[in-house]
């Protein structure tokens, strides 16, 4: 039996969020350790929210612990409810049933910290949200970094859009965290946003997995109200579940060393942080630039035919 990976979550979930906890927790590969809960998809309260109520529709024990309700050093960020809806779950609003699990006190940075001290081994941290937490963490304790394994996070972009660089929304929601993890030396992986427009999941892949079981009818009414405009009409971006994937089938991956620095691109309209990348600088990342989206697709609909069994659903 292969050994799971160890690992701790920062998250703003967020429909592709979501789907990146339930494939984390189907795939059999993973133990999450930790999820700490960002604002960004929705605000702080629909996220925790949200958070909670996944982990208890998947009846998987995980202690939740609640970040910053704003970026590191900015005033409040504008939320991605345009992408991810009202509440940030897209066509389901847990408003209407509150969860009954609470997250716990202890702030996400410092139970980050705790958690990452406790473990008999270094852990990674994957982030598919704003990482303020980390920053945060890596500020507050000067000795964190030696219990990191590498920080694996969804955002930015491998190369300029449309001849500019790219507002990716991970990052453009709080810049200044992203230069601190990045100049803090830890190590590094960059899941850019391109993959998880490659991936992209179209209507007969979530046909398909809507008639799974009830996890898949949630899964499917998430995907209702969900508008990446890049993917648009065709079907839904798959971000955050790449970052995942990287952790459960790198061999499916194409991995390159590469040079990444935060940076400020400012026009007549608007200033935003945005990932530099670059291949002619000392590395100081592994960027995923490519990805066999056939196993990625066929990996992810695998581990939600497991559910039946995990969550022993009649289907
Ligand atoms: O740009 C994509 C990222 O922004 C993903 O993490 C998505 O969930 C949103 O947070
Ligand atoms: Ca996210």
């Amino acid at each position: 039996m292969n050994k799971k990976s160890d690992i701790i979550i920062v998250t703003d979930p967020g429909v592709d969020d979501a789907t990146a906890l339930m494939y984390a927790i189907f795939s059999n590969k993973i133990n999450i350790k930790l999820l700490c809960i960002a604002g960004g998809n929705s605000s702080i309260e629909n996220t925790t929210n949200n958070a909670l109520y996944l982990m208890e529709l998947l009846k998987y024990d995980v202690p939740v612990a609640v970040g910053l309700d704003h970026p590191l050093r900015q005033e409040k960020s504008n939320f991605a409810e345009k992408v991810h809806g009202k509440c940030g779950l897209g066509g389901v609003n847990v408003n209407v049933k509150k969860p009954s699990t609470k997250p716990i006190e202890t702030p996400a940075c410092d139970a980050m910290y705790e958690t990452l001290k406790k473990s008999k081994k270094k852990l990674s941290i994957v982030a598919i949200g704003p990482m303020t937490c980390v920053a945060e963490m890596l500020e507050k304790y000067n000795d964190a970094q030696k219990y990191i394994q590498e920080v694996i996070f969804m955002g930015g972009t491998k190369e300029k859009i449309y001849g500019r660089p790219y507002k990716e929304f991970n990052i453009s929601f709080d810049p200044d965290c992203v230069d601190v993890v990045i100049k803090s030396g830890v190590p590094l992986v960059m899941v850019p946003m391109e993959l998880g427009h490659f991936a992209y999941l179209n209507k007969k892949d979530i046909k398909a997995v809507k008639h799974i079981n009830k996890i898949g009818k949630l899964f499917a009414k998430m995907y209702k109200k969900y508008h990446d405009f890049h993917v648009g009409s065709y079907g839904a971006a798959v971000h955050d579940v790449c970052t995942i994937y990287y952790l459960t089938h790198p061999e499916n991956m194409k991995i390159e060393k590469g040079h990444i620095e935060l940076k400020y691109y400012q026009d007549e309209k608007e200033k935003f942080g945005y990932i530099d990348t670059c291949y002619d600088k000392e590395p100081n990342a592994l960027i995923c630039v490519d990805m066999d989206i056939l196993r990625f697709k066929y990996d992810l609909f695998d581990a939600f035919d497991e559910t039946n069994s995990i969550l022993q659903i009649k289907s």
